[in-house]
Formats: C-alpha cells, sequence, structure tokens
C-alpha cells in the first residue's frame, strides 16, 4: 500500500522517505507522538488503512473503519515558540480543502475550527498536538491528525453520526480512492508547511473565505456553560469572534461551536 501511495507521489516530495504505513493501528497521532518522543524527523507521514482508537477533539472518537477513509499523522519541528503555531488547525484546514478539491473535484468548507464539511455534512476532521520543551520554551513536535471519509456509504458510519456524516464518494458521486486522497493530501501538507510561518496572514485570509461559520447563529459550548450568538470574524490567530446575545464581542478559541441547522442544532 505504501508504494501504491508512493506512486501518486511527485518524486520531488520530501517527505517521501518517512512514509509509514500501518494495516491496522490504534491511532496514528498516538503512534505518531511515540516516534517523535524517538526523534523521528520533521516531515515523518503515518498513514494507516484502518484505526481501532481513532481521536478527535474533545476527547472523541474517530470512526476509521478499513480501507474507506484516510487517516493520516504528519510530525512536524517548526523550532518555533507555541504562539507563532496558533494557526497550525486553520492551515491544516485550508490545506485539505485544496487536496479535497485535487482529488475529488469537491472543494469542502470548514466548520470552525477543525471539521471539513459539505451540505452540511462532515467529511472529515483535524486533530492537532503540540508538545513544547520545558526548557528552552520551544515546540518540540506538533502533531497534525487528518482523517477524511472517503469512499463509506450512509451504513458504513456508526448510527449515532449518520445523519451528520458523509463521504467524498457519497457527495461527489465518483468513487475517491485513499491513496489518491492521500498523495492529494501530503503534497498539500508540504506545501503549507512551506509558508505556515512567513505567510500567516494570507493563511487567514484563505481560511475565512472557507470557513461556513462566519456570519451563522451559533451555540458555543464551554465549561457545561451555554453561550448563544453569531460568528462575525476570525482573529489573526483563528480565534472566532462571536457576538453574543447579550451584545458582547468575545474570542472564542476552544470548546465546541455548534452552527444553528448543523449536526443536529435546530
Ligand atoms: C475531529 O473530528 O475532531 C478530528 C478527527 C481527527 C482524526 C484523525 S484520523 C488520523 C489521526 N489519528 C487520530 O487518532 N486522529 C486523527
Amino acid at each position: 500500500m505504501k508504494e501504491h501511495i508512493l506512486s501518486w507521489l511527485s518524486t520531488e516530495c520530501p517527505w517521501r522517505d518517512t512514509l509509514y504505513w500501518y494495516d491496522t493501528i490504534d491511532s496514528t497521532n498516538t503512534k505518531a507522538k511515540e516516534l517523535a518522543k524517538d526523534g523521528a524527523p520533521h516531515g515523518t507521514v503515518l498513514i494507516a488503512g484502518h484505526q481501532t482508537g481513532g481521536r478527535g477533539r474533545l476527547g472523541r472518537s474517530f470512526s476509521s473503519p478499513a480501507g474507506m477513509g484516510v487517516y493520516l499523522s504528519v510530525i512536524l519541528r517548526p523550532n518555533c515558540p507555541p504562539e507563532d503555531l496558533m494557526h497550525l488547525t486553520c492551515a491544516t484546514a485550508v490545506a485539505m480543502c485544496e487536496a479535497v478539491e485535487k482529488a475529488s473535484g469537491i472543494r469542502p468548507g470548514i466548520k470552525w475550527t477543525n471539521d471539513l464539511v459539505f451540505r452540511k455534512k462532515k467529511l472529515g476532521g483535524i486533530l492537532t498536538e503540540l508538545s513544547v520543551n520545558q526548557i528552552t520554551g520551544l515546540v518540540d513536535y506538533a502533531i497534525i491528525g487528518i482523517g477524511i471519509n472517503c469512499c463509506q456509504t450512509i451504513g458504513d458510519f456508526p448510527p449515532e453520526i449518520q445523519d451528520m456524516a458523509a463521504s467524498l464518494s457519497m457527495v461527489s458521486g465518483k468513487l475517491v480512492t485513499p491513496t489518491s486522497l492521500a498523495a492529494a493530501m501530503i503534497e498539500a501538507l508540504v506545501d503549507m508547511d512551506r509558508i505556515l510561518l512567513a505567510e500567516k496572514e494570507n493563511i487567514m485570509d484563505l481560511y475565512r473565505k472557507d470557513c461556513i461559520t462566519l456570519g451563522q447563529e451559533i451555540l458555543v459550548v464551554r465549561g457545561g456553560e451555554f453561550s448563544y450568538g453569531t460568528a462575525v470574524d476570525l482573529d489573526a490567530d483563528g480565534g472566532l469572534v462571536v457576538r453574543f446575545a447579550d451584545g458582547c464581542v468575545r474570542t472564542v478559541t476552544s470548546g465546541e461551536v455548534s452552527i444553528r441547522g448543523m449536526y443536529g442544532y435546530i
């Protein structure tokens, strides 16, 4: 399978030699952390055909059935303070819109901050995890984990997410193979990595264009507290600027943001 992915990748791709394939693994992010702790270099890419413990944001699981999606993690070592990487998930989301469009012809939207969506259905998600060196204060490694649904039919998703999830094959009407998508994702991540620190403003402008949350009525859930508002903008680091029902404007950087009319929020 690794050879197959390599055959789709440009011979110039700098991450070809640090690509690892796993038929089955618990989570590529968990494995990437182990490899990073053991010194794996910048640009180490892990791809699995199947995850038994795929992880999402906020402690959720990510459904990762065999052969039906791309489950990929990459290790970056940008050697910068963590504050310089606040936009990492946003930059990855824009790169994944490019990759998905290249592989399937469909350009997804981004539901802030890390969901790839098409017509209100979730196609995939991103989980970024950072480790900071306690002595230097610099990022030791960043793990970017991405899961994208390729060829599932609705019955392949767990019943509890069947009304929220979709695959690229379902929304494009074409067969999108995990191998071609994986290659497009790696190429897009290499391009993103080249501009990540130098072109933050441009990246956030691109994110704004793909972000479907802006202008929407939303529900923010943080620490068990529910607040209603409207998403009005994104700040320079990718924080969501919200005008709350009481008129206050505040920036949300974490927690769950639901859009009215999506994923069961009516
Ligand atoms: C989310 O939807 O909240 C994020 C999902 C991220 C899933 C990917 S699949 C590859 C990598 N390994 C994991 O365990 N998670 C990420």
